[in-house]
């Protein structure tokens, strides 16, 4: 088999790369070692920026998104006794998409299955291997068990946290990694209610963090703080209702319960990897970096990797110039940065942690945020996205 860009990893970054090269004339082979069912079951982010709509939109897989997506023009702020609402049309211009990430996936998975290039699912055993001449090739096994070459001009490693291609580019870099594990974790749960509010609440409590999301008009989608050690089984639907209603208490508010049809506990973590590179195997997505959910950056960081992957790849492999591919790992990495400090200061200014001391300075952040125009505008400019200069 021969392909100019060899994907590895079926997420949002290798789907939509996939998609804005075949839309520039270049073909691809993305190999996902999951099967279909599985990776559109994943739950994962809700939000979108403006910049991942339009880029959606535009490489023509946005059609559902624009039915059935909910435009949010801002989201509540809570501390005990004060709900304030960040208008972030009115602060920045700029608003964000509610839309699952799994049906992100679901659209961009059928459209390739549809017309686009080849999308392998369940393979196993994949390996980048010759990266640092011009002709890599990705070894894997197919699902029927047979032993496949995939010759390419280029890898692209967007097989998230967990996936082979990192550890291929640190062995062959001079790169460094810089990791910060959090003492919390969220418990995350679907529930067929409709949302008790119309746009996200984000709410700090002494019993620690709540979010308040949905995926729709009748499903909502909810988030506790709790200790990492926790587990899954000791939190009964009626605990978890329990602390999600004192924590999100508002006079004359009430938080609507229904059946929990999902629940999960998930690790908060912000991790960089640099370079993005090494040869012909660039790094996209959560292959390189992680950050924690709460500044809702994650899949929309791994879309501004891609837009800027796929722009540097098309002058590479059509035009043989290696500018653009040149500057790709610090030009992503100058953005991943920016929301690396955002994620980490929305996290370390809603979870509770330390001692009162700590808790004093998270208020005194969170009411200069409510009162302050220009911290606001601050919050509302990073939440709904910084321009992706592709
Ligand atoms: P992924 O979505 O991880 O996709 C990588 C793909 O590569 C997967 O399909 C995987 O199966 C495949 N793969 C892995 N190894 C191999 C291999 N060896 N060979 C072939 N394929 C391979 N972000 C938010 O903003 N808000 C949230 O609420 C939120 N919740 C999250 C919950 C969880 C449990 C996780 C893990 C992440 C969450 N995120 C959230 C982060 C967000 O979902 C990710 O940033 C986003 O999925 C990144 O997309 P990606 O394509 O880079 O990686
Ligand atoms: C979600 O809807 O899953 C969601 C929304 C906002 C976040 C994190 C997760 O910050």
């Amino acid at each position: 088999m021969r392909t100019q860009v060899g994907i590895i990893g079926a997420g949002p970054a290798g789907l939509l790369l996939s998609r804005l090269l075949q839309l520039r004339g270049i073909d691809t082979v993305v190999l996902e070692n999951r099967s279909r069912a599985y990776v559109e079951a994943r739950i994962r982010a809700g939000i979108l920026e403006q910049h991942t709509v339009t880029t959606l939109i535009d490489a023509g897989v946005g059609d559902r998104l624009q039915r059935e997506g909910m435009p949010h023009d801002g989201v509540h702020l809570q501390y005990p006794g004060t709900r304030h609402h960040l208008d972030f049309a009115q602060l920045c211009g700029r608003n964000v998409w509610l839309y699952g990430q799994s049906e992100v996936v679901k659209d961009l998975i059928a459209a390739q299955l549809d017309d686009g290039p080849p999308l392998l699912f369940d393979v196993s055993d994949v390996s980048p291997e010759d990266v640092d001449g011009d002709a890599p090739r990705i070894r894997f096994t197919d699902a029927e068990g047979r032993a496949q070459v995939l010759e390419c001009d280029v890898v692209v490693g967007a097989d998230g946290f967990h996936g082979v291609s990192r550890p291929v580019v640190t062995a062959g870099t001079s790169g460094r990694t810089w990791e910060r594990t959090y003492p919390y974790a969220w418990l995350g749960i679907l529930a067929d209610v409709a949302p008790s509010s119309d746009e996200l609440v984000y709410a700090w409590h002494p019993d620690g963090f709540a979010l308040l999301s949905m995926r729709s008009p009748t499903v909502s989608r909810l988030y506790l703080q709790v200790d990492p050690t926790e587990k899954i089984e000791d939190w009964s639907d009626d605990r978890i209702w329990d602390g999600l209603s004192t924590r999100f208490a508002l006079d004359g508010w009430e938080l609507q319960t229904g059946p929990v049809t999902e629940k999960s506990i998930l690790p908060m973590r912000s991790f960089v990897s640099a370079p993005m590179r090494r040869g012909r195997l660039f790094l996209a997505g959560d292959a390189a970096h992680i950050v924690p959910p709460t500044g809702a950056k994650g899949l929309n960081l791994a879309v501004a990797d891609v837009t800027l992957l796929a722009t540097a790849l098309t002058r590479l492999v059509q035009e043989q110039r290696t500018d653009l591919v040149d500057s790709y790992s610090d030009r992503a990495l100058a953005r991943v940065w920016r929301c690396t400090h955002f994620s980490w200061w929305m996290t370390s200014m809603l979870h509770r942690s330390g001692d009162d001391f700590d808790a004093e300075l998270q208020l005194s952040q969170l009411r200069r945020v409510c009162s302050s125009e220009a911290a606001a505008r601050e919050l509302a400019e990073n939440y709904t996205g910084l321009p992706v200069d592709a």
